[in-house]
């Protein structure tokens, strides 16, 4: 990762305004490697299908896809964000609960695969299939099942269920459906579930295989894995420090275990989006403004919590001199631009602080520019910085890019 200096945030403030993400795709590309290291050490048969909803910044889609990776998608609009980088439909995994209904035909007659979330979503592919014959259709299944977690996921078909025997039974008799995968996601990030996710996922695999006779091709236990992260924000999340090999020895190291004899063994996929690309990014705004209100400070930067989509944490900040003076404060809070009570980027900072300071977030890769709304700012630009020329990767958005559909 790139140190950010004064000079260079001067060089790229000058040009590109006072607020913007910097993308380090290097950083990117090397945690896809450590990941796939680390899984593949103990199941060589292993692959990642990055979550597009995480980040879905072109360049670093087209990295995923350079490297062999699968698209995960969940809305038409991220499938034909991966068929505009280039990634082919037979690369592409859709997921989620709601899919757009012509889109969905499109995509499964052209080669892509769809995770059935529900039976009434599957009577549709079902209806699918039998008006499109000469096709060939293929579909996963997202598997609900158990894994301790204290949480009722809403997602997906649960597998000791009457459905998941239905939809089986039912694909069994309609040829030209093929159930190529079975998938899982839980949101919790924490090591201590993959265990019971893995095995959970065996659970039906067997039961596919036992009762219909299915070989599918691919077990895909989902996201939810924590990449790198500073000390400073582990503690208040209170997680405990992780890396990769404590997800792979509880999924990888089991497949190799489980599979070691079994003639068409799966390919064991995951769908990583934090573990990737939280830490390939950085947000950077200024300091506008320093008050004292009824006895507080408050410093006030043209940047938002809603840039960053983080609240209630502080992220991991650095201060580095941008004006022309500092001071040293104690337990200065620094506001956003908007005007949300709330909206609070840091709170307590004590050092020095100045106008014109530079205030670079690390660690805002995941869910960050995805989730950042319209609202009293358009969003800024995304810069890459990983080799020697800065590379725009977003331009800053204009009223123009977000007035269009209005009606004036
Ligand atoms: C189906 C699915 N896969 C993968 C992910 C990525 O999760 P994470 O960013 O925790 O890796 C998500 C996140 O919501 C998801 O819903």
């Amino acid at each position: 990762m790139r140190t950010l200096s004064k000079e260079i945030l001067n060089d790229i403030s000058s040009i590109y305004g006072d607020s913007f993400y910097i993308l380090d795709s290097d950083v990117f590309e090397n945690n896809y490697q450590a990941l796939t290291s680390a899984f593949t050490k103990y199941y060589p048969n292993f692959n990642i299908a990055y979550s597009y909803k995480t980040n879905y910044v072109p360049k670093l889609v087209k990295i995923v896809d350079r490297l062999g990776g699968y698209a995960e998608v969940v809305s038409d609009m991220e499938m034909q964000t991966a068929l505009k980088a280039g990634v082919p439909y037979e690369r592409i995994i859709w997921n989620g609960p709601v899919k757009n209904k012509e889109n969905l035909k499109s995509f499964l007659l052209q080669g892509g695969t769809a995770n059935v979330d529900s039976p009434a979503e599957f009577e549709y592919i079902k209806e699918i299939a039998t008006n499109n014959l000469d096709k060939e259709l293929n579909i996963g299944i997202r598997c609900n099942y158990e894994v301790g977690d204290g949480v009722l996921s809403r997602f997906g078909v649960d597998i000791d269920s009457e459905d998941f025997d239905y939809i089986l039974s039912e694909i069994k008799v309609i040829h030209n459906i093929n159930l190529i995968g079975l998938q899982a996601h839980f949101a919790k990030r924490s090591p201590e579930y993959w265990t019971k996710r893995t095995e959970g996922m065996f659970r039906a695999y067997k039961h596919v295989r036992e009762k219909y006779g299915f070989k599918v091709k691919r077990l895909d236990i989902g996201g939810g894995i924590y990449g790198d992260m500073p000390e400073t924000l582990r503690t208040q999340l209170k997680v405990e420090k992780t890396c990769f090999e404590d997800y792979a020895v509880r999924s990888a190291k089991l497949f190799a275990e489980y599979f070691n004899d079994i003639e068409d063994a799966p390919t064991l996929l995951v769908e990583p989006g934090t573990a990737i690309a939280a830490d390939s990014m950085r947000y950077v705004c200024r300091v506008e403004t320093i008050k004292t209100v009824r006895g507080k400070t408050i410093a006030s930067a043209n940047g938002s919590q809603k840039n960053i989509s983080l609240s209630g944490l502080n992220p991991p900040m650095e201060v580095i001199v941008g004006g022309d003076k500092q001071e040293t404060y104690e337990d200065v809070d620094i506001a956003g631009y908007t005007c949300i009570e709330s909206d609070y980027i840091y709170k307590g900072y004590s050092g020095k602080l100045g106008i014109g300071d530079y205030l670079v977030y690390s660690n805002c890769g995941s869910y960050s520019l995805v989730m950042k709304p319209p609202f009293i700012f358009t969003n800024v630009p995304v810069l890459d910085i990983s080799k020697d020329e800065v590379e725009v990767i977003k331009r800053a958005e204009t009223f123009e890019d977000l007035f269009t559909t209005y009606t004036f």
